[in-house]
């Protein structure tokens, strides 16, 4: 898709309508997360074995980084962050319930609506129509958050309001209007329904996925550090804090996305280091890793100030290919067991499972905060083939290291955009 398609798009009308302003303050509230591979989910396929499954999850986002990597993207930030999540929320008046996919390595909040131009991937619930809500408000193409769009990314309609267009580093993309609507989390027939009026979000008229999608996703609700995230829009209702507890991908519960001052429990266990936003597009959540010890050993990684990216939707960790080579040679050599010949793709290290594996005592040391984590942070178990493989991978890219999810499982993680922290607390991510 070329970004300037968007220009011969035929427009609708706009309904402009006052809205009242509804819980107004401070706001605690959570939310499911639902893997995109659980059986809660709508792209859960009962016929892979687990295996299958933990191949497949660590393989899309390999694919997706060497692609990028091949493409030889210059200084603009690759796009690792998969969306390997789903939530459920409502817009509009009255309220439309639509399921997500979110993740923290983009920005924009959007819905495909209705009339649909050019494309639209098939959604078994009707497209949004803007025309149907009374607080749909369209935004002007000279209004301050159209031009948050880089320029050849957003223009001028007929009717002056704002066209954007939004791509992914994996080539899916959206095209369509700039509004603003009421947001509403929480169950809507229960009492706890919080509701945020005038968030800006795309009405998509021309959308595509560039991966398997299943027909009741609707749209992504980005949750990255740019000023278009729902995370940066709710901002002082939820004193720009949020926080999530990942579940494995087979899990049978789902685990809470959390915002507001309740979502980070601060207490003599939580590991804090400083959070690192960079000017880029999009605005990815940094940190910085100083050294990884394994065992008595200790790997240095020779440079701060944001060095790894943080990121909820990819599965794998990647390091720097320097760091990942010393970080395998002590593992290996702790462990005391090399490599198999035949090591599946995408994995670089496996060996043959065995009993009384004693693993050693692994740490990323994150500036102030040093996360232990637990072998099941870093081997997934391939039972077809009986192999334990290292979920850490050298990075395709140079300069670009990324902290993925399954690092992350059984940790609340805690991201504090005002006081620039992301914190780690060890959990049970299913009581959270
Ligand atoms: C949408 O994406 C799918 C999957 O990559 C692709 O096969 C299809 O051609 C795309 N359609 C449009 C109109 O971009
Ligand atoms: C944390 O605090 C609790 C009670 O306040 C105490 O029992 C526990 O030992 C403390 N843990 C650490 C690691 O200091």
């Amino acid at each position: 898709m070329h970004p300037f398609v968007f220009f011969s798009l035929a427009l609708y009308s706009l309904s402009i309508v006052c809205s009242t302003e509804t819980n107004e303050g401070l706001r605690s509230f959570s939310i499911d997360l639902i893997h995109n591979d659980s059986p809660l989910s709508p792209f859960y396929n009962p016929s892979l074995t687990r295996s299958q499954r933990i191949i497949n999850i660590a393989l899309t986002t390999f694919s997706q980084l060497t692609f990028l990597d091949e493409n030889n993207l210059p200084e603009t930030l690759l796009f690792p962050d998969k969306f390997q999540y789903l939530i459920r929320y409502y817009i509009g008046t009255p309220p439309v319930e639509r399921l997500a996919r979110v993740n923290t390595g983009s920005d924009l909040i959007w819905v495909q609506c209705s009339p649909c131009k050019v494309y639209c991937f098939p959604q078994n619930t009707p497209l949004f129509e803007p025309d149907k809500s009374s607080t749909f408000t369209s935004l002007s193409c000279n209004s301050q958050p159209c031009t948050l769009f880089p320029p050849g990314q957003h223009k001028c309609g007929n009717l002056d309001q704002c066209l954007y267009s939004y791509q992914y580093g994996d080539k899916s993309f959206t095209v369509g209007t700039l509004g603003t609507e009421t947001l509403h989390f929480g169950s809507i027939t229960g009492a706890n329904i919080v509701s945020f009026p005038n968030k800006i979000f795309g009405c998509g008229v021309y959308n595509n996925f560039t991966f398997v999608t299943s027909e009741k996703v609707t749209g992504v609700v980005g949750l990255g550090a740019g000023p278009l995230s729902l995370v940066s829009q709710l901002g002082d209702h939820i004193g720009h804090k949020f926080s999530y507890c990942l579940l494995p991908f087979d899990s049978t519960s789902t685990s809470k996305l959390k915002f507001g001052s309740d979502s980070i429990i601060t207490t003599n266990d939580t590991l804090s280091t400083p959070l690192i936003i960079k000017p880029s597009l999009p605005s990815f959540y940094f940190l910085n890793l100083e050294s990884i010890t394994i065992g008595q050993k200790i790997v240095q990684t020779g440079q701060i100030d944001g060095n790894i990216i943080i990121a909820s939707g990819t599965p794998m960790t990647f390091l720097e290919p320097t760091l990942y080579y010393n970080f395998e040679a002590l593992l290996q050599e702790a462990l005391g067991i090399e490599s198999v010949q035949d090591v599946p793709s995408p994995f670089k290290y496996c060996f043959a499972f065995r009993d009384h594996i004693v693993f050693p005592h692994t740490v990323f040391q994150f500036t102030g905060a040093s996360v232990a984590l637990k072998p099941t942070n870093l081997f997934l178990e391939i039972p077809d083939i009986h192999m334990l493989c290292l979920a850490v991978v050298p990075s395709p890219q140079r300069g670009i290291s990324i902290f993925g999810s399954f690092a992350q499982y059984d940790f609340q993680v805690g991201y504090d955009l005002e006081g620039k922290t992301v914190s780690f607390i060890p959990a049970d991510c299913t009581k959270i």
